[in-house]
């Protein structure tokens, strides 16, 4: 029996959508062997009402990519999905099960695939490398594209930094939240997100956490997306008053999340307070990055 650990993951951080993912610590378990009859897959855990448990199954139908990128076939299996990524939409449940179903791929076709050659699969899975990064090599990932290729550093985060994820109990279609998006922006825009990331880039990589109130601000993204989750401005307030240092939309949302060094509960509490004064229900998570990414345990 292979079992391996894949943590979620918040993308974008603000402004540097497509391009920054960060690995946080709730977790998609899986485990494999092969089986002498057919492929028989079980979902436990976290939205396993909504997790497909067939060979439509996205861990299943990315283990079976990864087997095809290398020339190989996927033997029947029994596979066990245990979901511990929080189910409502932001915190990159898709690029865990994407790139854990290429790791978990890798490790039982003993293929030996280096952690950049994982991701150029999982990248072509889910169209853009930010959760699917994350997830395969955990902490702080900075992706660029060169040419169609990839170029992806993770930095591992050692400032005690807590993430408070806000998840609403409505379904955000991340394709939606792509739709509604500008096919260009100013010059003006531009420049700010380029300041900001850089500023982003920096205050993780220097622990300088005072720097994130500032750097995570956006102008490619959040607006058109604030518009699709009732009470973002609300909720934002709300985080910013009881003491987080950010407060920005998680991946393509409609989760949300603050970046804070204290007062975490405080914070959670009213984030989802403010979401329930629009009429939502939500979902709170306290966490704290992941400089792990998959992982064999
Ligand atoms: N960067 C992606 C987006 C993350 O914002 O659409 C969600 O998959």
């Amino acid at each position: 029996m292979i079992t391996v650990r894949i943590p979620c993951s918040t993308s974008n951080i603000g402004p540097g959508f497509d391009t920054l993912g960060l690995a946080l610590n709730r977790y998609l378990v899986l485990k494999a062997e092969p089986s002498t009859t057919t492929t028989v897959i079980t979902v436990e855990g976290n939205g396993k009402d909504h997790i497909p448990a067939d060979d439509t199954n996205l861990v299943y139908t990315s283990m079976r990519a990864f087997a095809q990128s290398v020339g190989r076939e996927l033997p029947a299996l029994e596979l066990r999905v245990i979901n511990g990524v929080p189910a409502y939409g932001g915190l990159g449940s898709s690029g865990a099960a994407i790139a854990g179903g290429v790791f978990l791929a890798n490790e039982l076709l003993e293929t030996r695939c280096t952690q950049d050659e994982m991701l150029d699969v999982a990248v072509k899975i889910e169209g853009h490398p930010d959760n699917v990064s994350a997830a395969l090599k955990g902490g702080f990932t900075i992706n660029c594209f060169e040419n169609g290729r990839l170029h992806c550093r993770s930095i591992k985060i050692t400032a005690p930094l807590s993430v408070i994820a806000c998840s609403p109990h409505f379904q955000l279609l991340t394709s939606q939240a792509r739709r509604i998006l500008p096919a260009s922006v100013t010059l003006k825009e531009a420049v700010t997100n380029i300041e900001n990331v850089a500023s982003l880039v920096a205050a993780m990589m220097s622990g300088d956490v005072e720097a994130l109130a500032y750097a995570t601000r956006d102008c490619l993204h959040e607006q058109y997306r604030a518009t699709l989750i009732p009470g973002y401005d609300d909720v934002k307030r709300a985080a910013l008053e009881a003491g987080a240092l950010s407060c920005n939309i998680s991946g393509a949302g409609p989760t949300m999340f603050c970046f804070a060094t204290s007062n975490q509960e405080a914070i959670g509490t009213a984030m989802s307070a403010a979401f329930a004064g629009h009429g939502l229900l939500s979902s709170l998570e306290i966490m704290a990055v992941e400089n792990d990414g998959a992982v064999r345990i």
